[in-house]
């Protein structure tokens, strides 16, 4: 997962929990909201009841105003009756159905009020003035008139109950699940942080820290620690470039090590074998002259045995100056098989005397390599000794070229050296270009330093494998010559 991303889940997480606040605060408001609006029904509602009631009693005061001697009071009845109706009416249509049967018992009580008064007007026009007040006592105030109150109880009871205090009830539900729903919000966000910080630290913090403490170790010198780039975002990225460039750095500080113990152990090595030459050669002479001179066979086989030495202390002293004294690199275009070939033209003998069988695979067409052909053909022959060496009881030698790429990707050639001698411990493995390095009493351990040495300044590279007891193999891979077109048969990777 990339940085950005990391970091986007992380605050991602810690804003969920405002979120819900935010969805819970805009579902608590719907909720108040819809309560309040009930109530407010409700209560325009008892409104509307109100002036029914006020209407009714109006009428009732019209019946009580005829009999008690105002005529007008006749021409104003049929007026009430249209009022009553009037609020009747928006009262009962605003009513949910539950309470419809209330709608119906008023209406009741406002047919018989409007049958009673048509009795009563009729007594009181027929004169019978006492029969009618005894009548509206009778009918109006005690019997419909309670009867409207019952109702009436009944009418606000119900508002009470369903305005006010239901939406107290309500309002309290909602504040209670709100509670609820807030310390669960709290939970989850408590939940969220931890979890969003912990992705933080270890998806960021951990490895920042990691690469500091890392660099901190490289910064003070030590090139061989090991950086390991355990994320895949930028941060790893980061630690991978880090490692590339501090592996390029050890290599680097390995090669300027390298030169320089090569520059100071070539000082010495030419001054030292400068004094050694001239006495060898003065010995070497004596003792010639000497064989000449000589009639007993025993002494002139020694003297002969003293030349031998001389010339292989001579042989050695060549190699310490060869090493020590870097000519300048005169590059050439060759063919990888001339070189083999040239390298190989000295061994035929010892070949035969070592009973080694060499088997050499060309491939064919093969590019041209860029390289000092001298050097090379040293560098080759250093090798083609070491494989000798290392088989005194005969063995097999196998060399084969082919087409390669380098490391870094560039064309070139590879050139393999396998012999079938007894291998090479994998410890010292990495020892063996090592000026000096040796494992053998008559060697001077500096054949594959040079063979190094002159491959890579030609810009190839040297790398030697083995499996103990079963050989070793030198690998060379060296750019190709440029202008060269790959010609191509099998190619593989050097
Ligand atoms: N083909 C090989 N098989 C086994 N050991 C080898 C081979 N080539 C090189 N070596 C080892 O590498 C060492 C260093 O080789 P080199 O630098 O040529 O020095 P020298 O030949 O003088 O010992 C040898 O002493 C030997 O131990
Ligand atoms: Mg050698």
């Amino acid at each position: 997962m990339t940085l950005q991303r990391k970091l986007l889940l992380g605050f991602s997480l810690m804003v969920v929990p405002a979120l819900l606040v935010g969805v819970q605060a805009v579902r608590t408001n719907g909720l108040v909201r819809g309560t309040l609006e009930s109530l407010g029904e409700r209560l325009a509602r008892s409104r509307t009841y109100a002036e029914v009631e006020d209407a009714m009693f109006n009428q009732t005061q019209v019946i009580w105003r005829y009999l008690g001697g105002d005529p007008a009071a006749r021409q104003e009845f049929p007026l009430t009756e249209q009022v009553v109706d009037y609020w009747l009416d928006r009262w009962a249509a605003s009513l949910p159905p539950d309470e419809l049967h209330l709608a119906a018992g008023v209406r009741g009580i406002e047919t018989d009020i409007r049958s009673v008064a048509v009795r009563v007007f009729k007594l009181h026009d027929a004169g019978q003035h006492a029969a009618a007040a005894v009548l509206a006592r009778q009918e109006l105030v005690e019997r419909l008139q309670p009867a409207l109150a019952e109702v009436n109880r009944e009418i606000y009871r119900r508002a009470r109950e369903f305005s006010v205090q239901a939406a107290f009830t309500q309002v309290a539900a909602i504040v209670d699940a709100e509670r609820r729903v807030l310390w669960g919000i709290i939970g989850l966000a408590l939940v969220a942080g931890l979890v969003a910080s912990w992705l933080i630290a270890r998806g960021v913090a951990r490895p920042l820290s990691e690469l500091q403490r890392a660099m901190a170790v490289v910064g003070a010198g030590d090139l061989d620690h090991e950086i390991q780039p355990r994320s895949r975002d930028e941060i790893g990225d980061l630690a991978r470039a880090f490692a590339r460039m501090t592996e390029q750095l050890r290599q680097s500080h390995a090669q300027l090590v390298q030169s320089e113990k090569l520059a100071s152990i070539g000082q010495m090595a030419a001054a030292v074998a400068h004094g050694l030459r001239n006495p060898l050669a003065s010995l070497r002479a004596a003792a010639q002259l000497a064989q000449h001179r000589v009639d007993a066979p025993a002494a002139r086989e020694q003297l002969g045995a003293i030349v031998e030495q001389v010339d292989r202390l001579d042989l050695r002293i060549a190699h310490l100056l060869t090493f020590s004294r870097p000519t300048p690199f005169r590059p050439l275009r060759e063919s990888a098989r001339t070189l083999v070939e040239g390298a190989l033209s000295g061994f035929s003998d010892l070949l035969r005397q070592r009973h080694v069988e060499l088997t050499l695979t060309f491939a064919d067409p093969l590019p041209e390599i860029r390289v000092d052909p001298m050097r090379l053909e040293q560098a080759l022959t250093e090798i083609v000794s070491n494989a000798l060496d290392a088989m005194p009881e005969g063995g097999k030698l196998h060399i084969a070229t082919r087409l390669a790429d380098g490391d870094g990707g560039g064309e070139g050639v590879a050139l393999e050296l396998t012999d079938t001698g007894p291998g090479i411990p994998a410890e010292i493995l990495p020892n063996l270009c090592e000026p000096f390095f040796t494992t053998r009493p008559e060697g001077t351990g500096l054949g594959l330093a040079i063979a190094k040495r002159y491959v890579e300044e030609a810009g190839g590279r040297l790398a030697i494998t083995s499996t103990p007891g079963r050989g070793a193999t030198v690998r060379i891979w060296l750019p190709m010559a440029s202008g060269e077109a790959a010609a191509a048969p099998a190619r593989s990777h050097a």
